[in-house]
């Protein structure tokens, strides 16, 4: 199959805007690791977000929150070696981002430098204003995430749909547009109601990307391993598995023992 787009030119922030005014979707996956993000460049996508969702996917953590500074920037370099054409996007993880600009700016700092990364991902609203608005003046691009932040979790107690009622639709709205105008060039929208997050991305002119945020934004982001079909324990109504990874990965191994049990694997055309 050939790739989406002939353009091989690399995406920068400007061309997403570019692509939100002429209604060309965006589209967005994560990766974590080298040979995953060679994969989803060379086929075509337009972003990648290194996501702090390597804590459950790569590691096994039961949420977002222990992944490390040192640990994303490992993650995001290993993207970054293999990606030619896509926006490299970074999460800033649990903590680095918290009320202290100069902290921030520092871990910021840290990440565009050691990774090589084209921008950063920062969850949380009008609290880290501040935080948001030193890494931007800094010329370091950044793309807010707003509505259900995994990073939040303990706040909140469920990953449940967020902003269903309106005092929480209208802050969501408010941090949206506090956002665009510190100088954001995106935002994530995660888990709101599709009318709300529709209403959103009309009223602001840099790209929304949605996850679980229905169809009426400028953009899609999902978590590989699970619209891969290599996690098959999360199922939420928003994913769409595209392949069955984590069965074709089963069968395979099983044939590979098999064979090496067998006797069967190397013969004498695999050996020297
Ligand atoms: O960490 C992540 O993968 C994310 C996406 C779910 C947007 O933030």
């Amino acid at each position: 199959m050939s790739t989406y787009t002939e353009d091989k030119r690399k995406v920068t922030t400007h061309r997403l805007m570019e692509m939100k005014e002429r209604g060309e979707k965006i589209s967005m996956l994560t990766a974590y690791d080298y040979s995953m993000a060679k994969i989803v460049d060379e086929a075509g996508i337009d972003s990648i977000l290194v996501g702090d969702s390597a804590s459950n996917t790569m590691v096994g953590n039961v949420t977002t929150l222990p992944i490390t500074l040192d640990q994303m920037i490992y993650h995001a370099k290993s993207v970054v070696n293999a990606t030619k054409r896509a926006l490299v996007i970074v999460d800033m993880p649990f903590g680095t981002c918290s009320g202290n600009p100069l902290k921030s700016l520092e871990a910021a700092i840290r990440i565009m430098q050691e990774t090589g990364a084209d921008a950063l991902k920062i969850e949380g609203g009008k609290e880290i204003q501040e935080d948001v608005k030193k890494i931007i003046d800094a010329g370091i691009p950044v793309m807010s995430h707003l509505g259900l932040m995994p990073q939040s979790i303990n706040k909140y107690g469920t990953y449940t749909i967020r902003a269903k009622e309106d005092k929480e639709a209208k802050k969501l709205i408010d941090d949206c547009l506090l956002m665009e105008e510190l100088g954001a060039f995106g935002i994530v929208l995660e888990k709101i109601p599709a009318k709300l997050a529709t209403r959103i991305a009309q009223q602001v002119k840099i790209p929304v990307i949605g996850i679980g945020a229905g169809g009426g934004v400028d953009g899609q982001v999902l978590v590989i391993h699970d619209m891969m079909g290599i996690n098959k324990d999360f199922s939420p109504k928003f994913l769409r598995r595209y392949a069955d990874l984590n069965t074709i990965m089963t069968e395979a191994t099983q044939h590979y023992i098999q064979d090496v049990k067998g006797n069967d694997f190397p013969n004498e055309n695999e050996s020297y």
